[in-house]
């Protein structure tokens, strides 16, 4: 099946931009029939929601996505909790929470991941610091944004037996992964830029990694770091495709473009 992949496309900060019509020319111009978004829509479940409508209506593609942070933070706060949230995206069709999908190739399993602290660098921070959420003048927006409990690592620990649960299910095709969070460390932001040594611990999971390794995943697909690069590993091809925010566009602020370099085309 000809799949277009994309991640973080951010509809509501990138609102100047015609961003759903890009993508929709992307996926109709490539003939792609399933369009994969890694996370991080809108930062609001009833706009991501409205948007994974639009784009399947004007691409005339399926579209199949997991929830981001952002998607989970309901600006808007018609919802008391995230859990409220996490189900309406349960519920959803498209969303790849809780129901893996099988082409003929292919058993796309997903969801949103989370963090632990792995990817931060534990020999300069203690486990006390990074439940912080807090260096600085810097606060972890999910710690204001994100009204589930603050155990991260038992959320890190409870989406990777969720996302097990699907992968035992493999009935015995080429898997693919999709979260939103980062499933390898190659994606991380090197540690001589200032406070990422501890900010790193908010970008995913060894445990995603090792999810990756275990079940032979042939494309993990993830987003939240804003960087467009790929990686390989055993058998394993990661790639992490986001469409960023319009400030961190590199070279012509032009939508059209920057979807094109930030997507990619496979065949599951
Ligand atoms: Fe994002």
């Amino acid at each position: 099946m000809k799949t277009a992949v994309i991640s973080d496309i951010h509809i509501d900060i990138n609102k100047d931009y015609e961003v759903i019509e890009a993508i929709s020319e992307y996926v109709r111009d490539n003939g792609a029939e399933l369009l994969l978004i890694a996370g991080d829509i809108s930062n609001c479940v009833t706009d991501t929601l409205s948007a994974v409508r639009r784009l399947e209506k004007e691409s005339g593609a399926k579209v199949l996505y997991v929830p981001g942070n952002h998607d989970m933070w309901d600006e808007k706060s018609a919802y008391a909790h995230n859990d409220e949230i996490y189900r309406l995206y349960l519920e959803d069709e498209h969303c790849l929470s809780g129901k893996a999908f099988e082409t003929e190739k292919s058993w796309i399993v997903g969801d949103l991941g989370w963090y632990d602290y792995s990817f931060g660098n534990r020999n300069l921070h203690t486990f006390e610091e990074f439940e912080k959420m807090k260096i600085g003048t810097r606060t972890v927006q999910d710690s204001l944004f994100n009204v589930w409990s603050r155990d991260n690592t038992g959320r890190c620990a409870w989406f990777v037996d969720r996302l097990k649960e699907q992968l035992d299910k493999n009935p015995g095709k080429d898997i693919v992964l999709v979260t939103h969070m980062l499933s390898h460390e190659f994606f991380l932001v090197p540690e001589s830029r200032e406070q990422w040594s501890y900010l790193n611990a908010f970008m995913g999971s060894e445990s995603l990694k090792q999810l990756c390794l275990e079940y032979n995943v042939k494309y993990a697909i993830c987003g939240h770091i804003h960087y467009r690069k790929d990686t390989a590993q055993a058998n394993t091809t990661w790639l992490c495709r986001c469409l960023n925010y319009q400030q961190e566009w590199l070279g012509e602020k032009d939508v059209r473009k920057q979807v094109a370099e930030a997507m990619e085309i496979l065949d599951l």
